[in-house]
């Protein structure tokens, strides 16, 4: 989704705002541009699609300047085109702008009763054209910025330069990320640490409501309502993880092969063998306190959103605690029943999905506790949380989550046994037997990678679908929803998972010759009744493709296809079938030829909501 880099220094802008939008590339975006100022001119280029296509410009009509801001976009108001990427200049105003105006219709009819035309077609573009206008009448180019902010209404992340006050970038924020990085008088400001991050590891983090204005080798914060605030910088420690296919033809398919070592990573360090318990680092609560909870909200979006699902058959089973599970669109604006006794648990991949950092915002307010589980360090979510578990999937690239998606079903398996172990109902016998489940899960994961000969000859038998049934019962359920999602995002293919026994409450008028039905029936206590619905489906003249457990003769005897996969108990043979289900959506995405890593109208960061 929409990056930001600003630079303000003594060397060339250009490259280090280039490399710095290059870092947030794998986010998603279908437009980019920068402009620097050299002695009071602002010279703006722009493109649409990659930044490669920036770079070409670049090259054709170089740029210099020692300050200068840089943006990719992900096109929401307006589509991707040259005319609606920014930076957008109003007079002597350039903007770069992540985040929603929500009323910048109205705002731009004021502005056009006032004389102003408008190029594209943005909402962002009334933020340059506002504080032109206030420029112009205070002469002030603080006074502008804060007059202009306080008219704005919806999220905001800029950063702002000046032809007539050409030695000065000012940055603000509200509701989108921005960060600050320090190297001595050089000033690096980002929407994200890692597009700054090789440059200096010395960072301000932005709060709502701040702007920072960089003046000749200078820094100084403010509210925007105008008084000076001091803030700290932090020394950040991690390391940038490097984009790299190892061999590997696409991202997905790394990833998707990743599992096994990404299991590893998030067991590491956090297994009590001998005590059936696990040590999660970064909880910070003790027995007492965890057993002071009434109840659980597990909140997130998308695939993030069936892991929480997952955990609540997962934690409610084993644990006996109450878990509410919650798409955080919907929790943020529906005054949720949660209090001091709530422990709210965010889970995110990037730590950064506007609506999943509203939703702990919206938490945070009513008093709960707040754990959440992230896989990049010190994000947003990460950050504003009491405890957090990291699942240490390591960078993921591809926009469909596949590794990041496992490794959060592995944390909440942490932890239901900390919980369980906790408040007495996972014995230390128990807690024994499911870390040795636990442990053998990598080796499993790794032998289900090698179902994909014949996962590709399924994909090929059904490549003509135009849409796919996934029936699960259980813990197959939200499965069968991230089955039914990959399939969806990478191959276009619509596709719904629903809960096998709903099957006959409606979606069941669907089945015809034309309609595959991916029937997954682990070998659990379900199976008896998901062969039943299996029947209902063949019955009606479906083609049903068996998903079920090694070792199991009986499941798959009237299906046109069977895929038998290892077993590694009730619990986590789940982790396994999303496995499948994964590469199931890749084989069919790489027939169709389409891109796996960065389906169309996606983005990998969803920071607006
Ligand atoms: C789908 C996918 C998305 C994300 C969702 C939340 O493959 O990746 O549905 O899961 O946008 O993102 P995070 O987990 O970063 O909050």
């Amino acid at each position: 989704m929409c990056g930001i880099v600003g630079y303000m220094g003594n060397q060339d802008a250009t490259p280090v705002i280039m490399n710095g939008l290059k870092m947030l590339e794998y986010r998603g975006y279908d437009s980019a541009g920068i402009c620097t100022m050299d002695d009071g001119t602002a010279e703006i280029r722009r493109s649409s699609g990659k930044l490669i296509n920036l770079e070409r410009l670049i090259k054709d009509k170089p740029l210099s300047g020692t300050i200068g801001i840089g943006h990719t976009r992900w096109a929401t108001h307006g589509k991707a085109s040259v005319t609606n990427a920014h930076p957008h200049k109003s007079g002597s105003v350039v903007v770069v702008h992540n985040g929603i105006i929500e009323n910048y219709l109205a705002l731009k009819d004021e502005l056009i009763d006032r004389g102003h035309a408008f190029i594209s077609e943005t909402d962002s573009e009334v933020i340059s054209h506002l504080i032109d206008e206030k420029y112009e009448l205070t002469g002030s180019f603080e006074k502008a910025v804060q007059l202009a902010l306080k008219e704005l209404h919806g999220a905001y992340a800029l950063c702002i330069l000046n032809q007539k006050d050409e030695k000065t970038l000012i940055a603000a924020k509200s509701g989108s990320p921005m960060v600050v990085g320090i190297r001595g008088d050089e000033y690096f400001i980002a929407s994200d640490m890692p597009a700054i991050i090789s440059n200096t590891r010395e960072m301000v983090i932005m709060e709502d409501g701040e702007m920072a204005v960089f003046r000749e080798g200078r820094v100084t914060f403010f509210t925007i309502t105008g008084e000076e605030i001091a803030k700290a910088s932090r020394h950040v420690d991690w390391s940038p993880l490097k984009a790299e296919k190892n061999g590997y033809p696409n991202f997905m398919l790394k990833e998707i092969h990743e599992q096994p070592q990404s299991i590893k990573n998030v067991i590491a360090g956090r297994l009590l063998d001998e005590k059936g318990d696990v040590f999660l680092e970064g909880l910070n609560l003790n027995d007492c306190e965890l057993n002071s909870f009434e109840k659980l909200c597990l909140v997130a979006c998308g695939t993030s959103w069936h892991a929480a699902l997952v955990g609540k058959y997962l934690i409610e089973e084993q644990c006996r605690i109450p878990v509410d599970v919650e798409i955080a669109s919907e929790f943020r604006y529906r005054d949720p029943l949660i209090s001091g006794k709530t422990l709210v648990i965010p889970i995110s991949q990037s730590g950064e999905t506007a609506d999943t950092l509203a939703a702990l915002r919206e938490a945070r307010g009513k008093n709960a506790h707040i754990v959440s589980i992230c896989n990049v360090v010190d994000s947003s979510i990460a950050r504003e949380s009491d405890g957090v578990i990291y699942t240490h999937a390591g960078l993921e690239i591809g926009v469909a989550s596949t590794k990041a998606f496992t490794t959060q079903l592995v944390a909440l398996y942490l932890l239901a046994i900390r919980l369980g172990r906790a408040n007495g109902t996972i014995s230390q016998e128990k807690g024994q037997e499911m870390i040795v489940e636990l442990s053998g899960l990598p080796a499993h994961v790794k032998k289900t990678l090698e179902l994909d000969p014949q996962i590709e000859e399924i994909a090929c038998e059904y490549l003509t679908s135009w849409d796919a049934i996934y029936l699960g019962r259980g813990i197959s359920y939200p499965i069968a929803l991230e089955g039914a999602l990959k399939l969806k995002e990478i191959s276009y293919i619509h596709a719904d998972g629903y809960p096998a026994g709903e099957m006959k409450h409606g979606p069941i008028a669907l089945i015809d010759r034309e309609m595959p039905v991916f029937i997954l029936a682990p070998n659990d206590r379900h199976l008896i009744k998901v062969r039943s619905n299996m029947e209902e489906v063949i019955t009606r003249g479906g083609k049903v493709i068996a998903f079920c457990s090694e070792g199991d003769q009986e499941t798959g005897r009237r299906a046109e296809f069977t895929l038998k996969i290892p077993w590694a108990g009730e619990i986590l043979s789940a982790v396994l079938f999303a496995v499948a289900l994964q590469l199931l959506a890749y084989n069919f995405a790489i027939l169709k030829g389409k891109d796996v890593d960065q389906p169309r109208n996606l983005a990998k960061s969803v920071t607006v909501e």
